[in-house]
């Protein structure tokens, strides 16, 4: 289920481990809680003619209307399809990578199509730990601090939104914070 939860952000030095402040499954709470830190989320309607394990070109054909809005209003150039899962080794090896907390210079977009995995977004003195799932839409503006965990065995399929795809590379910030909050289970 899509989740949020809201902690303080950890103080260097501070041993406690973080409790939540926030916790909930409401999509309209999840969305308006998230506007209000500048990251969009919405819900879009599951499509049921699409298949598990569909191809990229079924998928943009499901979802080509709402690709299309999207892209008209937010100005994402291209848009394609990512699936992670059948392969542990490199799925572990990406799972590892993006678990430390990073940036980017370009918008972090991205549509569940299949599976979930857990976004957390450290926005100031808060980190807003995100569980996306199938049918939730997210936009992580760029230059937020977050890191992503896609979970011991990854398996997910996700429409990725880009308004320059080379500007997606990871920045570290080499801020070990990410070790001390809960992954995705
Ligand atoms: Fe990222």
């Amino acid at each position: 289920m899509t989740e949020l939860k809201i902690y303080a952000a950890r103080v260097a030095g501070v041993a406690a481990a973080p409790e939540a402040l926030l916790s909930t499954s409401n999509a309209e709470l999840i969305s308006s809680a998230l506007k209000t830190r500048g990251i969009k989320f919405q819900r879009w309607p599951s499509k049921p003619e699409l298949e598990p394990g569909a191809m990229q070109e079924q998928i943009l054909e499901a979802y080509a209307s709402l690709i299309a809005s999207v892209q008209k209003n937010e100005g994402y150039q291209t848009v394609d399809v990512m699936r992670v899962g059948g392969d542990q080794l490199s799925g572990s090896t990406l799972r590892q990578t993006f678990l430390q907390e990073h940036q980017h210079a370009e918008d972090e977009v991205r549509f569940f199509v299949e599976g979930c995995g857990l976004f957390a977004l450290h926005i100031k003195d808060e980190v807003l730990q995100v569980i996306c799932e199938a049918n939730d839409w997210i936009a992580i503006p760029a230059g937020t601090r977050h890191w992503f965990d896609m979970g011991v065995d990854p398996n997910y399929c996700v429409i990725r939104f880009f308004k320059n795809s080379g500007g997606w590379a990871a920045s570290f910030t080499h801020d070990p914070i990410a070790d001390h909050y809960p992954g995705l289970t």
